[in-house]
């Protein structure tokens, strides 16, 4: 089966098309004909040998979006033909398999569904861990990447007011997801102290790391207690008493946040910096490397 694949660890050049075995989908999961996959910095770390020894020849890809082609045992809601979203492995291919998945919006191009694995996943597991809601005043530390597209809206959408941290020339984008923007790096508390005044908000609730530069305890000052902070990249945070999330923290399900963020589908917008097909993999895993992606980088099968 066609696959972007990997027989060393290195930079993105390492990837090339090639051959996998074709994927089977165990219990509680399915197979999908991929029509959209995107790329996330998890498997730019991965390719890099970041996350440790991995099996060579290894493919890549974490979420997709496609056409259900076979259930596992005891998937009862979906069946073939059925258009679906969510997270996999070895996704980037034209066939892989999803261990959970949710229904692709109809509104939705299959570009913007895959974009809404991974990061949509994430944003939504992040902010039910910090129990954001109406009335609540969130910092989302990233606002204008993936994680951090949905982030906000999420929590635009849950009724929260929300600040988010971009450079400059994200400043605009961030405001067209609702945000209020602020500028990252030092001074931050400074800055959203004074965003704080001009604007007439109380006190920060909850604090959302989505990209994990900023200092633990600059996060930890800015949030009314260190638990009110969530990382998905700082790992450093611990030590500072904030939480680190990487997933089965038994909050929410993954299935259960893919559903969460497609019944928002009409409300939120999915930027998609660029598409690439599969056989330039190594051109779109060498952009989200650059760390400035606005939205997502999604591959076509
Ligand atoms: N733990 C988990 O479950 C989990 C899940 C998904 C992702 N992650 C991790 O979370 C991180 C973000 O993922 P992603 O997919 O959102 O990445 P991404 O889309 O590549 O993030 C790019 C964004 O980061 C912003 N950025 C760069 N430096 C920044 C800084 N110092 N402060 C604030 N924002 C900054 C950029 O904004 P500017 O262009 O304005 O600089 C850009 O918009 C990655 O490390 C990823 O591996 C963890």
């Amino acid at each position: 089966m066609q696959a972007v694949v990997f027989e060393e660890t290195g930079d993105p050049d390492v990837l090339h098309l090639g051959d996998r075995p074709e994927p089977q989908a165990g219990a509680g999961q399915v197979l999908i004909e991929v029509r959209a996959a995107s790329v996330n910095p998890a498997d730019v770390k991965r390719v890099a040998g970041s996350f440790g020894e991995v099996e060579l020849p290894a493919g890549t890809g974490y979420d997709a979006a496609g056409v259900v082609l076979a259930v596992g045992e005891g998937v009862d809601h979906l069946a073939a033909g059925d258009e679906v979203f969510g997270l996999g492995q070895q996704t980037h291919a034209v066939r892989a398999v999803l261990t959970a998945a949710a229904r692709k919006p109809a509104v939705w191009s299959w570009a913007e569904a895959a974009a809404a694995g991974v990061a949509g996943e994430t944003a939504d597991r992040g902010l039910s861990l910090l129990g954001v809601s109406a009335g609540d005043v969130v910092l989302v530390d990233g606002g204008a990447g993936g994680v951090g597209t949905f982030a906000v809206q999420l929590a635009v959408a849950r009724g929260a007011t929300v600040i988010a941290t971009g450079s400059d020339r994200n400043h605009d984008y961030l405001r067209s997801l609702g945000a209020i923007p602020v500028r990252y790096g030092d001074g931050l508390a400074d800055r959203v102290a004074a965003v704080r005044a001009e604007q007439g908000l109380g006190e920060v609730t909850a604090v959302f790391d989505v990209v994990g530069k900023t200092p633990a305890e600059v996060l930890v000052s800015l949030a009314p207690r260190p638990e009110q902070v969530v990382s998905i990249a700082n790992f450093d945070a611990p030590a500072h008493g904030a939480r680190v999330t990487g997933g089965g923290d038994g909050v929410t399900d993954a299935a259960t946040s893919l559903a969460a963020v497609a019944a928002l589908a009409d409300r939120l917008t999915i930027p998609i910096e660029k598409e690439y097909p599969l056989v330039q993999a190594s051109d779109a895993f060498a952009l989200v490397a650059e760390g400035h992606v606005r939205g997502k980088v999604v591959l076509l099968p």
